[in-house]
């Protein structure tokens, strides 16, 4: 699986026309950061017709898989100034420009994909993405729920964290995550998302971590064999729309892009709760071996939590940010 080359961003991506403020029949760009069948690319597609159901036909959405529209880290300034419509990519490509979503992506915080739901569907949710809005000039409009992140590597089983010594590992540009592996005892390699495959296949680095979900439907099973249950973060990976796109639309039109990502959200739980065990055989079945780290998670979730917590209190807006999740999920 090969990222196509970057080149379409730009005038090129923008397909909204707009005379007088008002917008004329309209064909939506969405960038999606996975390939088609992921669970990006299934809520996306539950997005576009439910949208364009809503919208009479008037409106259309197009998809563009892969990276297309350009790296994730990309897409959010593009959404942002206008030249790209919607974005689907992971929350933690967001977090370098809106900070305080970081509390999404804190090792172990997130424990269950029905606390992913339950955070992102409530208040909590809502406050993020007025953040995201006021930082980053873009709105999330609906989530993909992907599944927890485990640890794919080419070189051998890794049960415990002294196992990850010698190994290279990508991680996204994400000082959160890059600190979760600092606490682990490794100095990660922070690498953009279109680059990753590349990388693995070529030896750059020698592993990852990504949902089940992503490392099937991103076919890493041909340049990775070993997969380590670390569930350290659960991904989430939300739809944005420029901020300054959205609010160029009429009520009806806004209302529609709301109704439709809520119900691509609904989906995505659904599918991710009927899909992530198949793909699990179906990994293992190409040759993929699952491990589970020795003590449980216990080591990992110790140096993660006590290490890495603290060092983010600040960007995620204070430590009663954190509280704050954390009671709402009942701890
Ligand atoms: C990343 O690792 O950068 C993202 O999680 C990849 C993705 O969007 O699936």
């Amino acid at each position: 699986m090969v990222f196509k080359t970057t080149t379409l961003v730009s005038l090129l991506a923008a397909s909204s026309f707009f005379i007088g403020g008002s917008a004329l029949a309209t064909t939506f760009k969405v960038a999606v950061g996975d390939a088609q069948g992921s669970a990006q690319w299934e809520m996306a597609s539950k997005f576009k017709t439910a949208f364009e159901a809503k919208t009479g036909g008037k409106h259309k959405v197009d998809l563009f898989p892969n990276g297309q529209l350009g790296s994730e880290e990309t897409t959010v300034n593009s959404a942002s100034i206008g030249t790209l419509d919607f974005s689907v990519l992971a929350i933690n490509n967001i977090t370098p420009f809106s900070p305080t979503v970081g509390v999404l992506t804190l090792p172990y915080v997130i424990q269950s994909a029905e606390e992913a739901k339950q955070l992102v569907t409530g208040e909590i949710g809502k406050e993020l993405t007025a953040n995201t809005v006021r930082d980053a000039g873009v709105r999330i409009v609906g989530w993909t729920f992907t599944g927890f992140r485990v640890l794919t590597n080419s070189k051998k089983p890794i049960k415990t964290i002294a196992d990850l010594k010698g190994l290279k590992i990508r991680v996204p540009k994400n000082e959160i995550m890059i600190a979760s592996y600092q606490a682990w005892g490794i100095n990660p390699t922070p690498m953009a998302w279109s680059e990753t495959f590349t990388a693995l296949q070529q030896g750059v680095v020698d592993g990852q971590d990504n949902p089940y979900l992503t490392v099937h439907s991103m076919k890493f099973s041909e340049v990775q064999k070993y997969i380590t249950n670390i569930r350290y973060v659960f991904s989430l990976e939300p739809i944005i729309v420029g901020e300054a796109t959205f609010k160029k639309q009429p009520a009806d039109v806004q209302k529609a892009i709301l109704e439709a990502g809520t119900e691509a959200t609904e989906h995505s739980y659904k599918w991710l709760a009927d899909t992530e065990g198949k793909i699990k055989k179906e990994l293992t079945a190409k040759g993929m071996q699952i491990t589970d780290p020795a003590d449980g998670e216990k080591e990992w979730i110790a140096k993660a939590t006590t290490t890495v917590w603290p060092k983010f209190y600040a960007s995620i807006g204070g430590k009663d940010k954190l509280d704050k999740v954390l009671k709402t999920l009942g701890r």
